[in-house]
């Protein structure tokens, strides 16, 4: 999007993916592909893989992934402009900033410059904590306990009681003010000019996984609201996909395989200061899915551990059907009533962090107590329990643990294990809206979008088009878009260039992940699952339809005058009928439940 694809194309052809990436990294023949030791995290057996074919590479254990521009980008740690600039240099490319497009160019600039003021703001708020003016700052760091170490790996820094300490920093080094606010650092006034945003507040500065500075948190050290300010959405913080403390992080949560996850700030530093390194926080807001896909990239389970009280549990629980649905495995380390890992880990010591995973419930165990607590165990309660755990026992997707949580929730709430089950696995009109059958479909999709990435031209782009709309999942429905687009408009599936339109990391990552993922070998031709597909998908708009019509009809009963009662009947025969053929007609296993 920020270079034109023609240019683009001629970087890629003349660069080969394996002869840049060979340069650094020793790379192994491996059927198709090459194989290497990944260059981006620790690793001893090999799961970095380029496919020359495609021109994409894609580490299987930490997710790094994309095209020889971004190869470059990460390895160098440049801009996309430096990386496609540099690669152009040493193929004899010419390529100047004009050739990003107008609008790329400025873009390109914009979010160079952006990076460039929080970075030198993170410096202004780091010295100025050591400085005269940092006084409140420090004693307030002192009074939480936290030591010149934590301090410095952090970067925290502290923001003067001034209205204009900040502006002045940046004004001296002749930067954009208008683009300071655009980063959220500074206010415009309604009278003209602008203030600093953050006054009289210790500063954590928000680090995406690079280890770049993208966003600010801020702690007031006196009296006064909010207690905590964070920075607003920029080009570079969108909320709900970062986390604090990840870079910090990463070298814990490789050892140790999980990830600590705290609400606070505080929290974070608090246990660090007592040595426990593998934690992250969420920043003020309910966990994300982007946040939980970002926890799974960094470690392969994930430990809560929140405030000991209501507003903690609540936000624990919210947090479970995402868990469940990405499939990554998470328990729950309870805290005495009143307490925050802040308070806990001075009051009691690191001990209960050394292994977490084992000290830790699992969550649906948690879960049940929590509600147990909450709704007791006469009749009325147990009926309500076994209605509150439905949303929650529909996201899990694995079936053996459905099976086994079915068993533990009978046994506690003393019911037939076969009654709870109609009870936990039918679709009451609420969850079906709120919770709809994503689960299975999100695998359905997942499969489909991994076919059509290593099937070029299998399916006809119309096809793709169509399937496009059907899918659920946001980031899958994206994905196929850009697909469709690059048949479109170059008449070939290029993975390479697909990676250079998606400007999300997930994304990219996740088609990287898509196309290089294990493929199931000696499968069915392409022809037939293209039909397979096209079952599948006809299957599902027709029960989805199903639904929305006996939902219609559940209305319409009630109400008769409102929609016609024998119409609707009517298309709902029809929609039996060919669901029936459907299904008479399927020579290939189906996967719909
Ligand atoms: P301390 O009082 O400093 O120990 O903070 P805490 O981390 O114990 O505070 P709390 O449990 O109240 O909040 C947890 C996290 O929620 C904080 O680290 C912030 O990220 C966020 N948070 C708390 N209060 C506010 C607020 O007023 N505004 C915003 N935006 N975020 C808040
Ligand atoms: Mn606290």
């Amino acid at each position: 999007m920020l270079i034109p694809d023609d240019k683009l194309l001629e970087i890629k052809d003349a660069a080969s993916i394996a002869e840049v990436v060979g340069q650094y990294v020793k790379l192994v023949q491996k059927g198709r592909n090459l194989l290497g030791l990944c260059p981006f995290h620790s690793e001893t057996k090999p799961s970095f893989t380029v496919s020359p074919d495609k021109g994409i590479f894609y580490c299987f254990g930490c997710q790094a992934g994309g095209n020889v521009i971004s190869f470059m980008m990460q390895y160098h740690r440049l801009s996309f402009a430096e990386a496609a600039q540099e690669l152009a240099r040493r193929y004899g490319i010419p390529i100047t900033f004009k050739d990003l497009g107008p609008e790329g160019a400025q873009r390109a600039k914009k979010r160079q410059t952006l990076q460039e003021i929080v970075t030198q703001a993170a410096s202004f708020f780091a010295a100025t904590l050591k400085a005269p003016e940092g006084k409140a700052g420090r004693d307030y760091l002192e009074k939480r306990k936290m030591t010149p170490e934590v301090i410095r790996d952090f970067h925290l820094g502290f923001a003067p009681d001034e209205w204009d300490g900040l502006k002045r920093h940046l004004t001296n080094r002749g930067l954009s003010l208008e683009l300071a606010q655009d980063a959220g650092l500074l206010v415009a006034k309604a009278q003209g000019g602008y203030y600093d945003r953050f006054r009289s507040r210790v500063i954590f500065p928000i680090h995406d996984r690079h280890g770049k500075v993208v966003a600010f948190g801020g702690r007031i050290v006196g009296e006064g609201e909010p207690k905590y300010l964070n920075s607003p959405e920029s080009p570079l913080y969108t909320k709900g996909r970062h986390l604090y403390g990840v870079p910090q992080a990463q070298e814990a949560l490789r050892k140790t395989e999980t990830a600590l996850v705290v609400e606070g700030y505080l929290d974070l530093l608090a246990l660090r200061v007592h040595g426990v390194a593998n934690v992250v926080a969420t920043l003020g807001t309910a966990l994300t899915r982007e946040q939980v896909r970002l926890l799974k990239n960094l470690a392969p389970k994930a430990v809560m551990v929140y405030d000991g009280d209501a507003a903690g549990s609540r936000a624990m629980r919210r947090a479970f059907p995402l868990f469940a649905q990405e499939g990554l495995p998470v328990r729950v380390l309870p805290l005495p009533a009143g307490m925050d890992p802040d308070t806990y880990v001075f009051a009691h010591g690191p001990e209960l962090f050394d292994s977490p995973w084992e000290a830790a419930q699992p969550w649906f165990a948690y879960l049940l107590d929590e509600l147990v607590k909450e709704h007791g165990l006469d009749i009325e309660g147990r009926v309500r329990i076994s209605e509150e755990l439905r949303p929650y026992f529909q996201a899990v997707a694995d079936p053996v643990e459905q099976a086994l949580w079915l068993k533990v929730a009978a046994e506690r709430l003393e019911v037939d294990e076969a009654a709870l089950r109609r009870s936990l696995t039918s679709l009451s009109p609420i969850t079906k809206s709120r919770l709809s059958p994503v689960k299975l479909d999100v695998n359905l999709e997942k499969r489909l979008l991994k076919w059509v990435l290593n099937h070029p031209g299998a399916a006809p782009v119309e096809e793709l088009e169509d399937w496009a709309l059907d899918l659920e999942d946001q980031e899958l429905q994206e994905i196929m878009a850009l697909i469709v687009r690059s048949y479109r408009e170059h008449g070939v599936l290029d993975h390479g260039l697909l990676i250079q339109q998606v400007e999300a990391e997930p994304l990219r990552q996740q088609i990287c992940a898509l196309t290089l993922g294990e493929e199931e070998l000696g499968g069915p031709s392409p022809e037939c699952m293209a039909a397979h597909w096209r079952r599948d998908f006809r299957m599902r708009r027709l029960k989805k339809a199903q639904q929305d019509l006996k939902a219609r009809v559940d209305q319409a009963v009630r109400s008769p005058d409102n929609e016609d009662l024998m119409a609707l009947l009517a298309q709902q025969q029809e929609i039996a009928r060919q669901l029936e053929a459907l299904k008479q007609v399927s020579t290939t296993k189906g996967e719909d439940g």
